[in-house]
C-alpha cells in the first residue's frame, strides 16, 4: 500500500483528499505546515507527498527541496492557485512530478498521483537494472549475460588471439558488427585499423576496385593509383559484412586473396603482400546459397574456419532487461533527458518475438521513450505490435491453465468411476 503525506494549511482540502484518498486504498497521513511535515519525513518513509505551494512556516517549494534531500525517492505533486504560475514552474525544476491547479478535478488527481507513483517505482526499478548494467559490459560494447551469449564471449576470447578466419552469423540486427569489433580490439591487432565493408552496398565493379584499388589509366575516372580496403586494413582486421552478396566472380578473387595472402590492385600487374586478418557476417543461411549454385562451398569452408553463431533475441530473452537498460542509458546520454521504464512493459517487451532483433529493440525503445508522458514507459505507450503479442501470449497461457484443469477434472473423474465400478464390483 502507498504511503502519501498531504501537505495543506486549509483543513478542508486535507480532510477531502485524507478521505477520498483512503477510500482508493491509500494510506495516508496530513500535516497542516512545512515544519510538521518535514519533522514527519524525518521519522517515516513516503512514496508520495502532495503539498501546497503557500505554507505557513516554510513555503512548498522548501519543503519539496528538503523533502526530496531527505528521501531521494518522494515523488512530490503540489497544489498551486489559478494564478500562481511562478511558484508551479519552480516546483517542477525543483523536481515535482507535476503540479494540480485548485479547484481541482479529483478524477485528474488521481491519474496524477497513479503516475507520479508508477514513476517513482520504475525509477528505482530502474536504477538496480542500471547498477547491474555498468558491471556487465562485455569487451565494453556488448551487453547480456545469458548463456548462448557467454558462450559467444568465451568463443570471442579463444579466436581474438589467433589469425583465422572468423565467420559470424546472425539473423540481422543481432550484433555481428559488434562481436567483430569486439574480436578485433580483444586481438593482438587492437592497435591497427578496423575496416568495415558491407559487400551487399555496392554494384560488383565498384566493390572490386574499392576493395583491391586501381592504378592510374586502368579504367576512366582512375587518374591516379589508389589503394583498396586490403591494403589500407593491413596491420589490423577487415570485416566483410554481409558476404553472402558477393557475386561470383568476386568470390573467386577473394578466396585468392584468403590463400596467397596478396591482392593485384585493378589494372595492376604486381602482386602486393599484405597482412590483414578477416572476419565475415552474414545474416543468410551461406549453405543453402551453396546448394543454389550461389556461393562457391571452398570459399565457405575458408571463411568459416570458426564460425560464430549470435543467437536471436527471442532465444535470450533474459537478456532484455539489461538491454533497455543500456538503451535507455543511450537515450539519456543523447536527449540530457532520463526516461524510464515501468514493470509491465518491460514484461511486454520479453513477451514480443523481436524480429529485428537488438536493433529493432533499440529504435523501438527510443520512439517510445520520445513519446511517452512524464518520462515513464507505460503499457499505453507501446505499439500495438507488442501488446498484440502480449495478450496472446497471456491468451495461451490460460488455454494450458484450462486445459490443465480440463485434464485433471478428467483424471479425477476417471478415478471415481474405477472406484465406483471396484466398488460395484465388490459389491457383487
Ligand atoms: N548485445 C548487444 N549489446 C548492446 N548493443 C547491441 C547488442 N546487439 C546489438 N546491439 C546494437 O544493435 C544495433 C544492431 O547491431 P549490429 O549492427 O551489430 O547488428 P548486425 O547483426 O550487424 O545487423 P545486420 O545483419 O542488420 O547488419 C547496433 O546499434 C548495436 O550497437
Ligand atoms: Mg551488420
Amino acid at each position: 500500500m502507498a504511503k502519501i503525506l498531504i501537505v495543506d494549511d486549509e483543513l478542508t482540502i486535507i480532510e477531502v483528499l485524507k478521505k477520498l484518498l483512503a477510500k482508493s486504498g491509500y494510506s495516508v497521513s496530513t500535516c497542516l505546515n512545512g515544519n510538521d511535515a518535514l519533522d514527519k519525513l524525518k521519522e517515516e518513509v513516503f512514496d508520495l507527498m502532495i503539498t501546497d505551494v503557500r505554507l505557513p512556516g516554510i513555503d512548498g517549494i522548501t519543503l519539496l527541496q528538503r523533502g526530496r534531500e531527505l528521501q531521494s525517492h518522494l515523488a512530490i505533486i503540489v497544489m498551486t492557485a489559478y494564478s500562481d504560475v511562478e511558484p508551479a514552474v519552480a516546483a517542477m525544476k525543483n523536481g515535482a512530478f507535476d503540479y494540480v491547479i485548485k479547484p481541482f478535478n479529483f478524477d485528474e488527481l488521481m491519474i496524477t498521483i497513479q503516475r507520479a507513483l508508477s514513476y517513482e517505482m520504475a525509477l528505482a526499478e530502474n536504477e538496480v537494472l542500471k547498477s547491474t548494467l555498468t558491471a556487465n559490459y562485455h569487451f565494453d560494447l556488448i551487453v547480456g549475460d545469458s548463456e548462448p551469449m557467454l558462450r559467444v564471449y568465451r568463443l570471442i576470447e579463444k579466436v581474438a588471439k589467433t589469425t583465422s578466419t572468423v565467420l559470424i552469423l546472425g539473423e540481422s540486427g543481432t550484433g555481428k558488427e559488434l562481436v567483430a569489433k569486439s574480436l578485433h580490439n580483444s586481438s593482438p591487432r587492437h592497435d591497427g585499423p578496423f575496416v568495415v565493408v558491407n559487400c551487399a552496398a555496392m554494384p560488383e565493379t565498384l566493390l572490386e576496385s574499392e576493395l583491391f584499388g586501381y592504378v592510374k589509366g586502368s579504367f576512366t575516372g582512375a587518374n591516379t593509383n589508389k589503394k583498396g580496403l586490403f591494403e589500407t586494413a593491413s596491420g589490423g582486421t577487415i570485416f566483410l559484412d554481409e558476404i553472402s552478396a558477393i557475386p561470383l566472380s568476386m568470390q573467386v578473387k577473394l578466396l585468392r586473396v584468403l590463400q596467397e595472402k596478396e591482392i593485384r590492385r585493378v589494372g595492376g600487374t604486381e602482386n602486393i603482400p599484405i597482412d590483414i586478418r578477416v572476419l565475415a557476417a552474414s545474416n543468410e543461411n551461406l549453405e543453402e546459397k551453396i546448394k543454389r549454385g550461389e556461393f562457391r562451398d571452398d570459399l565457405y569452408y575458408r571463411l568459416s574456419v570458426i564460425p560464430i553463431e549470435i543467437p536471436p533475441l527471442r532465444e535470450r530473452i533474459e537478456d532484455i532487461p539489461l538491454l533497455v537498460a543500456h538503451f535507455l542509458e543511450d537515450y539519456e546520454k543523447e536527449n540530457k533527458q532520463s526516461v524510464v521504464i515501468a514493470q509491465e512493459s518491460l514484461k511486454a517487451f520479453m513477451s514480443y518475438r523481436w524480429p529485428g532483433n537488438v536493433r529493432e529493440l533499440e529504435n523501438m525503445l527510443k520512439r517510445v521513450a520520445t513519446l511517452c508522458e512524464n518520462n515513464t514507459i507505460q503499457l499505453t505507450d507501446l505499439p500495438e505490435a507488442i501488446l498484440g503479442s502480449m495478450k496472446e501470449k497471456e491468451r495461451k497461457k490460460k488455454e494450458q491453465t484450462d486445459d490443465e484443469i480440463d485434464r485433471n477434472a478428467s483424471k479425477i473423474f476417471r478415478k471415481n468411476i474405477n472406484k465406483v465400478k471396484k466398488g460395484y464390483k465388490d459389491e457383487k
